[in-house]
This record gives structure tokens, sequence and C-alpha cells, in this order.
């Protein structure tokens, strides 16, 4: 009863910010997302028969408190739906997860973590594969991990139903659409963020005055940006992803307290892609809820692009193309 499973993290074009239900992890809107290789975060859970505390281990401490408590919370549920499919329920488990980029710098680790964590966990109990089953548990985790289960474009579907069985990670295009497309990680700091995503979009629903428009319009955005990559149109998906960037981090500006995860050096990267649009170079950027700008170029221009980076504060720079599905072994 042991499996391994590595997935990548991702990176949302549109963001997910806010939940509607904070159990079940259920969004206000849909999202869109791609992954990014060849980051990844490689998870194996292996359950024994005995009872007793499951151990969880992430990139070489033990977890504790809530970083465990997440973990374990997937973990009941994996037992939960091998005692539905009538198999003998798994004692405690043993997990160590590891990732290959820092954990906590808005770049969804997490994302990836809880994807590969909750394919290994459905493996190891002897769970029949099911990407819409495993989007679904990796939601439970963390919300962006459902769209890290599958690789390259990767819509999170909002769904309506109030127990989320419809909100999950759906493929749109694979890892091999857009060969050319490169996405670029400045990274600005390696600290980890002082607000979680989970604390900051829970204060921005709360109190941003902004917050319904956001969600509004992230939807009608998700619609359209599907033919934009469809068509692997750079300039127009850059546009969409840098204006529905700037449009998250302003109705969390507009919470109280105000929420800001960007750095002086965030900002100048940002200005910076302007300036190089004018002469003439395709590049745009996004951001998480953290300080390292993601910016979204081609193969010709990736060096250029990164030199940019370098010059405006980024200690280093991790190029990414877009990555495949979970992988077990
Ligand atoms: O899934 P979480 O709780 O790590 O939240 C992710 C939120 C953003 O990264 C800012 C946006 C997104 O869609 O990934």
């Amino acid at each position: 009863m042991k499996a391994t499973a590595r997935a990548h993290p991702n990176i949302a074009l549109v963001k997910y910010w806010g939940k509607r239900d904070e159990r079940l992890i259920l969004p206000h809107q849909s999202s869109l997302s791609v992954t990014l290789g060849p980051l990844s975060v490689t998870t194996t859970v292996e359950f024994h028969a005995q009872r007793g505390d499951d151990v969880v281990q992430i990139n070489g401490t033990l977890a504790r408190d809530g970083e465990r408590a997440r973990v374990v919370s997937v973990l009941k549920l994996v037992r939960r739906e091998a005692r539905a499919a009538g198999r003998r329920a798994p004692g405690l488990a043993h997990v160590t997860s590891a990732g290959d980029f820092p954990a906590a710098a808005g770049l969804a680790s997490s994302a990836a973590a809880f994807a590969a964590l909750a394919v290994a966990a459905r493996v190891a109990a002897g769970l029949p594969r099911d990407v819409r089953a495993e989007s679904v548990l990796a939601r439970q985790g963390s919300g962006s991990a459902c769209r890290s289960v599958q690789g390259g474009f990767v819509r999170w579907n909002r769904g309506a139903r109030a127990d989320g069985r419809d909100s999950y990670g759906e493929q749109l295009f694979d890892a091999g659409h857009w060969p050319d497309l490169r996405l670029l990680v400045g990274m600005v700091s390696r600290e980890e963020k002082e607000v979680k995503s989970r604390d900051g979009m829970r204060n921005t629903v709360a109190t941003s005055p902004y917050y319904p428009a956001w969600a509004k319009d992230a939807e009608v955005e998700v619609k359209r940006l599907v033919p934009l990559i469809r068509r692997r149109d750079l300039e127009a998906v850059g546009e969409l992803s840098e204006r529905n960037a700037w449009r998250m981090h302003a109705t969390a500006f507009a919470a109280r307290p105000p929420l800001c995860y960007l750095k002086p050096e965030t900002l100048s990267v940002m200005q910076a892609c302007g300036r190089l649009r004018k002469q003439g170079v395709g590049v745009w950027f996004t951001l998480d809820a953290g300080p390292n700008p993601v910016l979204l170029t081609s193969a010709r221009d990736e060096a250029r692009v990164a030199a940019v980076l370098e010059g405006h504060g980024a200690a280093s720079v991790v190029r990414c193309s877009p990555g495949g599905d979970v992988v077990v072994s």
C-alpha cells in the first residue's frame, strides 16, 4: 500500500481568489492555469495496516499544526473513499514530500504538493486512477492543486453543487499544445510570504468592496482566454493574463487591512515588461499571491527577458514551459 506521485506547480493566467465554501474549498469563480515544468513536488504515501498517528514529512522536516492538519484531512477523505469502495480501510500513513523549488514564495508549491498527495494517497489505498476524483480530492487540500493533477492548460470549473463534485480541474490543452511558450519565474524573494493565500483571500472576500466585480469579471475572462490559448496567441494571452493579475491585486489592495504581495523589485519587473514591449519584445507578466513575477514570453525572446529580470532585482530566474500530467511510480 505504497505509491509515489510527482506533480508540477501551476501558474494561473486567470486567478482563483476567494472561496464560497471554506471547508470544501469551493471558489466564487472559475480559473485557468498552466503547469510549470520542470519544477515538481514528489510525494510518497505508504499506508500501514495498524492504526495510529499519521507521520508527515515535508522537505525533510516533520510537519506540524496547520500544515500537518491539511495533509491529514486529505488522508481521511481517502480512507473514507476506500471504505465506500468496499476496500479494507487503510491504517496510519507515512507521507514524505519534497519539492525542487522554495515553498510559500508565491510559486504554488502547495498546488503541486497536494496534487501529488491526492494521487499518491488514492493509488496507495488501492483506488483506481480517476483524474476527476483526484482533482476534487486535491482541491480539498489546496484549491489551486486541483489544476495540477493534469498538465498543460487546465480550467478549474467553479461548479454549482453544494458538495463540490462539479468543482474540479479539467485539462483543455495538453503540455505539448504550445511548445514555444516560456514562463520565466523571477525569484525576487525567497522569504515565506507574510499573509498566506488562504487568509488573504478570506479577508478580500469579506472586506474588499471590489470583490463582487472581481468574481464576475474573472468568470468572463476565463471564457475569453480559451480560444486565445487554442490559437497560441501570445499577445492576446499575455494581455489578458496581465490585466487579470492587476485586477486580482487591485481587489486585494482594497481589502481592510490592505493586502499587498508586491515588493519594490516586483513592481520594477512589471514596469520593465512594458518598456520591453515597446522595444518589440513579446513579454507579459502575471503574479500570484507572492512577490515573484512570472513572465510569459516565447523561446525566441527567453534569453533577453531573463536578462531583464536579473537586471531588476531577481536573484535568479527559473525557466519553465508547460509541464505534463502527474506521474505515478
Ligand atoms: O490554492 P491556494 O490556496 O494556494 O491559492 C492560490 C491563489 C493564487 O495562487 C493567488 C491564484 C491561483 O489561482 O493559483
